[in-house]
């Protein structure tokens, strides 16, 4: 018997969904929000309204793009968190409501763990255990993977997040959001060592991102008061310098993470995994540390259901069906060992 999911992403400002059968991707439809540009930041209202409204054409896209109806399904599977609740809200009732009217099961998925399960998708797949450095607008983490279902938190930030500290100091520099990708265009252009931001130290494999951000307005403001014309002169080098401390501080705890478990294998994983910096400096260290390195298709960088799908595809396999009384878990966690 084929296994067939339809599975809904809705945790921030992507309404997605996509179809798997049997562990293989048949459809990946994203709508992304465009809306939340011109407020420099995602506008948590505005994101429940437009997933409102994207939700029933980017299933039914997603159905014929796999070329099956409905009644091929056997499971519904959403994004239960992290994220934001008034847009997981649209997904889970959606799919509760969807496969409660075809009478199938449904699977709550950590969008989190879906990150890293993207690299299930296509091949080559990694083998266990391997670390992944799962970096997002929300979250940077460094995960210990063991299986596809077992994974423990080895370090974690204690404030902003790393594409956060990307989206804040684009802002900065005037840039719309999200201005990481923006950030990463600019910086192929410049000198990453034109100018120094500090890096502070936190224990063991935890970072911080708060302290850059905040040196960072000091030294614009700095800057523009000798010279009003000072970004638009130097963006190519400001972006580099910026986009080279910050992928300097993930790669440092990154090699902590990787000697202090003696793995040998690492995958990088969520939006900021599509910077072209931190894939380059990712395949630089794997050849001189002999590690072998997982890094994803960009399609499956940032936030889409193909992922939900693939989580949902092993989650199905171990009977892990959600309860109809579930609700949407903003701080859904993937569990952390404490140290
Ligand atoms: O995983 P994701 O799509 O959504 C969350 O779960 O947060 O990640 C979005 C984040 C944003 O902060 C965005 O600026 C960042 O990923 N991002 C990038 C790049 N592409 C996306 N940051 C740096 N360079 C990029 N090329
Ligand atoms: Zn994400």
């Amino acid at each position: 018997m084929n296994i067939t999911i339809l599975a809904i992403e809705s945790s921030c400002d992507e309404t997605a969904a996509s179809v798997i059968c049997n562990g293989k991707i048949l459809s990946n439809v994203v709508a992304t929000q465009e809306i939340h540009a011109k407020y420099g930041g995602i506008v948590p209202e505005l994101a429940s309204r437009a997933h409102q409204q994207n939700i029933v054409p980017v299933v039914l896209d997603a159905l014929n793009a796999a070329n099956i109806t409905k009644y091929d399904l056997n499971a519904v599977a959403y994004t239960q968190g992290p994220g934001l609740l008034g847009s997981l809200l649209v997904g889970v009732c959606f799919a509760k409501a969807y496969a409660m009217g075809l009478n199938l099961p449904t699977i709550a998925i950590n969008h989190m763990q879906a990150h890293i399960l993207a690299h299930f998708i296509d091949d080559p797949k990694p083998q266990f255990p391997f670390i992944c450095l799962t970096v997002s607008g929300g979250h940077t983490q460094l995960v210990k993977v063991s299986n596809h279902l077992e994974m423990e938190i080895i370090g974690q930030t204690n404030d902003d997040a790393v594409g956060e500290a990307f989206d804040k100091t684009a802002k900065l520099l005037g840039l719309p959001y999200p201005g990481g990708p923006l950030i990463d265009q600019y910086a192929q252009l410049g000198n990453p060592l034109a100018y120094k931001f500090p890096d502070v130290d936190m224990p063991e494999l935890d970072f911080s991102f708060s302290g850059i951000k905040t040196s960072f307005l000091y030294f614009l403001k700095d800057k523009t008061k000798h010279n009003p014309n000072f970004i638009e002169e130097n963006r190519n080098d400001i972006c580099a310098s910026v986009q080279h401390t910050l992928i300097q501080i993930l790669i440092k705890k990154l090699k902590k993470a990787m000697s202090q478990t003696g793995i040998t294998s690492v995958a990088i994983a969520g939006g900021v995994s599509a910077n072209k910096g931190l894939r380059a400096a990712l395949e630089k260290l794997a050849i001189q540390h002999h590690w072998k390195v997982f890094i994803p298709k960009l399609e499956y960088c940032t936030d889409n259901a193909a992922m939900i799908a693939m989580a949902a595809h092993y989650h199905y396999l171990e009977g892990n069906f959600a309860h109809i009384e579930t609700v949407p878990d903003p701080r859904m966690q993937i569990p952390t060992t404490l140290h």
